[in-house]
């Protein structure tokens, strides 16, 4: 990519998109600005944000252009920032030697790829990004696009749920939560998981990368695991083909949750494969009336049988989502991370910040992004060097630890050898401080270290789901301490020098019954709360 010798910088010109339905733009107001500090022009086609809700004025202010016209827009660009994949007529716009950046699919489109290299130009697909490069995550089109996608396929489906997702009582009756399966933890599921969790459903997932289970686990979900001893992991953060043997008992995990949950989104996927059929027609068949599907894996051919790409159905009483633009549903949000992911990109390409994009193959990052230069098909980059391997290493570590052992605590030398070393120091310390501290604040003390340590235990093997029920039995509970309180205030022996004083024995009086419905009411309602958390 070089500069236009009639220009003194280069112009990135951000074309509407044209694909029916395509909601989003490849740059935002914010992120011209940044662009032009690069030392670029900005020039944008008039238009171009309006379905995201970004105005031409919005752009204006921030100091781009606004051109009338995809021609005229085209033809005044050096580099053309864009988000679906052009369609030949624009790529006969594109100027001879120009340059392109967005998505590309080039394995599905080498007719495309064709046409560019014909065109001469230099195209940097943001799908082709080395997504295993810690530094390449903040061009990683990819993942925000999917993280956003999650989100809206819980959207999605509580749009066509016909029921709350949190557990609720109400005058009219009690609500239980929502039970939500997640097939597949990468980008998109995660994202689903935390969201639907956020929204106070119950969340199982399943993954063949056992790796993931913590991941769910943080986000607020359970993990369920298949039944089958078999290592799920392809690389570089991606799955590989599961044995026969796996997914007949994967089939039978999966249709042991279709008939229990009232949601399922799917979004299992092996880059470069159809996407595994998870879900059949049998179970969808045996879920209630009124459950919902989203299958995300839609485009490439969905994760459920009797999916519609593009198309909400209706079968069986189930509802299955197949939409294919999820992202473009929130155009705003996800024109704006897709906006900084080119801005980062930009920013690599134009380190001397003076408005001229330079494409250096060296760089491993820009190097993978990069499938054609100069009208020369690049594509497929060799795989990376042995450079980047050590990243995933930290994270293989624990894994294989927990395989090794099967079950919870167990293989875990390391944190065995930290704790005995902690129980040494305490030992040491409690030895201490019996030596030399008065007999009464030794007993006090023992009292208050095993309840710091029955406390900690407490909280931290409750699921994040049923935090508010434990918080209110902490309230109860925390009243019990004030009946303590009164008791000190009014000692039973207080009879034997006397009575105490009458005020102190009614202002206990008024104490102990408000901190009884304090105590009674807090167990009563903890009560209730976890009736609606029990299948
Ligand atoms: P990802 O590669 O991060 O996640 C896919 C996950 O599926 C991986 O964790 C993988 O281990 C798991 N998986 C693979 N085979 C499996 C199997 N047989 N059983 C269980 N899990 C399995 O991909 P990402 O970015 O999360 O995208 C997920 C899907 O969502 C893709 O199909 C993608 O094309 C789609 N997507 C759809 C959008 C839409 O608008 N419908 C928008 C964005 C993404």
């Amino acid at each position: 990519m070089s500069a236009n010798p009639s220009e003194p910088v280069q112009r990135i010109g951000v074309p509407r998109e044209i694909f029916p339905g395509e909601k989003r733009v490849a740059t935002v107001p914010d992120a011209v600005e940044k662009l032009i500090k690069l030392g670029f022009v900005v020039a944008v086609e008039s238009g171009a944000g309006e379905a995201a809700n970004f105005s031409d004025d919005a752009y204006r202010a921030a100091g781009a252009e606004i051109i009338e016209g995809a021609a005229a827009l085209w033809a005044a660009a050096d580099i053309v920032l864009k988000v679906r994949p052009p369609s030949s007529d624009e790529v006969a716009l594109l100027r001879e030697g120009g340059t392109l950046i967005g998505f590309v699919w080039p394995a599905q489109n080498p007719e495309l790829m064709q046409q560019l290299a014909d065109r001469k130009a230099t195209v940097l697909a943001i799908d082709c990004l080395p997504r295993t490069l810690s530094r390449a995550q903040k061009m990683d089109a990819l993942t925000s696009m999917a993280g956003v996608s999650g989100y809206r396929a819980v959207i999605e489906a509580a749009n066509a749920f016909g029921r709350y997702f949190n557990g609720q009582i109400t005058a009219a009756g009690k609500v239980p939560p929502a039970k939500v399966f997640i097939a597949g933890a990468g980008v998109a599921g995660l994202a689903a998981i935390g969201t639907a969790a956020n929204l106070g459903a119950i969340v199982r997932a399943n993954d063949t990368r056992a790796e993931v289970a913590d991941q769910v686990k943080s986000l607020g979900g359970e993990f369920v695991k298949v039944d089958y001893e078999e290592e799920g992991s392809g690389g570089g953060g991606y799955a590989k083909v599961m044995s026969e043997g796996f997914q007949a008992a994967q089939r039978q995990m999966y249709a042991q949750q279709a008939r229990e949950a009232d949601i399922i989104i799917t979004t299992a996927l092996i880059p470069g494969k159809p996407a595994p059929k998870l879900i059949t027609a049998e179970m969808v068949q045996s879920m209630k009336p009124g459950s919902v599907i989203v299958d995300m894996a839609a485009e490439q051919g969905g994760n459920c049988e009797l999916t519609v790409p593009g198309e909400a159905v209706v079968r069986h009483g189930v509802t299955i989502v197949g939409y294919t633009d999820l992202a473009s549903r929130l155009s705003k949000q996800s024109s704006t991370l897709y906006a900084t992911n080119l801005l980062r990109l930009t920013e690599e390409l134009c380190k001397a910040k003076n408005g001229q994009a330079l494409v250096n193959m060296e760089d491993d990052a820009i190097r993978g992004l990069t499938v054609v230069k100069n009208g020369e098909i690049t594509w497929p980059a060799p795989p990376l060097k042995a450079a980047p391997v050590p990243a995933p290493k930290p994270a293989a570590a624990p894994v294989e630890q927990k395989k090794s052992g099967h079950g919870h605590g167990s293989g875990a030398p390391m944190s065995g050898k930290s704790l005995a070393v902690i129980f040494a120091v305490a030992a040491v310390l409690f030895w201490f401080i019996g030596a030399y501290a008065p007999a009464a604040f030794l007993g006090h003390f023992t009292v208050f270290v095993l309840a710091c340590f029955i406390g900690y235990m407490v909280v931290w093997n409750v699921t994040p789901a049923l935090h508010t029920p434990l918080m209110s039995v902490t309230n109860a509970i925390s009243s019990i301490i004030a009946i303590g309180a009164l008791v000190q205030i009014a000692p039973p022996n207080a009879g034997i020098n006397g009575r105490p004083d009458s005020l102190i024995l009614w202002l206990a009086f008024a104490a102990l019954v408000l901190t009884a419905v304090n105590m009674f009411g807090g167990f009563a309602v903890t009560r209730r709360m976890l009736a609606m958390f029990r299948k």
